[in-house]
């Protein structure tokens, strides 16, 4: 595992509250990878990435699903909608709880989800609450991954499913180059620590999750950053990002860096599956 000590909770509370609305300018409703099969759109990758994981994840009709860092809750309308899931997202932010919470009633799955505002590290829910547990990339802005993987496991019901979509650090990453490379991703993204895939399977099995799935998309998501980086500078995000703050300016050119990490091996993006034994 890579850290980044200088990462702070309302740092990254403040970055959701103030860039959602150009994540959704930049990304759309799915604040996450592409996962592409051929040349589709960007949209259309986003999708199946979220499709990918509800298939491997066995999402079932009517079944109770915690959506953790759900953003604009765009996996939990997609997931209330088509598998009629009873949908709790948890973001830290509370622009993206109002705006998760609107767009759901605007699809009609408003009466299938419930958002809310909390820190999914603090969160408390009764024992055995839950069918799936979802989380894509957000388990990067967790300060103690392992006590997470307990406690959510304590809120699946025996035989739910865990399922995970991450940025991480590669398996070997040694040299001085590679280290910083993640260091910088951290910072800029606002990550207290890159876990590698061996961590991620560590922390779910020592929860008590017998693995399913661990799978390595990088070189199906990578693409993502070309067109986030082509797309800024056309929409001139990097003006816009000078009149805000420092940070922001920061986030934007580590979309260089991250690119490169994962062409390098430094960095990977993974895909976690268990489930919780009968
Ligand atoms: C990269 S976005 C992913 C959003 C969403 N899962 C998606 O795929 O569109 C990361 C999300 O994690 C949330 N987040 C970060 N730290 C959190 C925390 N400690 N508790 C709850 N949510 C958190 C952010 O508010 C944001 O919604």
């Amino acid at each position: 595992m890579i850290s980044c000590p200088t990462v702070e909770k309302k740092v990254i509370r403040y970055h959701y509250n103030l860039t959602t609305f150009f994540y959704w300018l930049l990304w759309g409703k799915h604040i996450h990878h592409g996962l592409w099969e051929g040349n589709e759109s960007c949209a259309a990758a986003q999708l199946n990435l979220t499709e990918t994981l509800a298939s491997l994840a066995q999402v079932t009709p009517d079944c109770r699903l915690l959506d953790v860092g759900c953003g604009m809750g765009g996996s939990s309308i997609h997931l209330a909608r088509k598998f009629k899931a009873d949908v709790t997202g948890v973001t830290i932010s509370p622009v993206q709880r109002r705006w998760a919470a609107t767009s759901a009633m605007m699809a009609g799955v408003g009466g299938r989800t419930q958002f809310i505002c909390q820190d999914a590290e603090q969160v408390e829910f009764e024992p055995d609450s839950f069918d799936r547990i979802w989380s894509i990339e957000c388990t990067e802005h967790l300060f103690d991954k392992p006590a997470f993987f307990k406690k959510a496991v304590s809120w699946l019901k025996p035989g739910g499913r865990v399922s995970i979509c991450a940025w991480l650090a590669g398996d070997h990453v040694e040299s001085a180059e590679d280290i910083q490379q993640v260091y910088d991703v951290c910072e800029g993204f606002f990550c207290p620590s890159l876990g590698s895939s061996a961590d991620y399977v560590e922390w779910l099995t020592d929860a008590g999750l017998e693995m399913e799935h661990e799978l390595d998309w990088t070189e199906r998501v990578d693409r993502t950053w070309e067109i986030c980086k082509s797309r800024m500078q056309k929409t001139g995000m990097p003006w816009l990002a000078r009149m805000i703050d420092q940070d922001t300016v920061m986030f934007l050119d580590r979309f260089e860096t991250i690119l490169k990490a994962y062409r390098t091996g430094a960095m990977k993006y993974g895909c976690f599956v268990a489930h919780k034994p009968e």
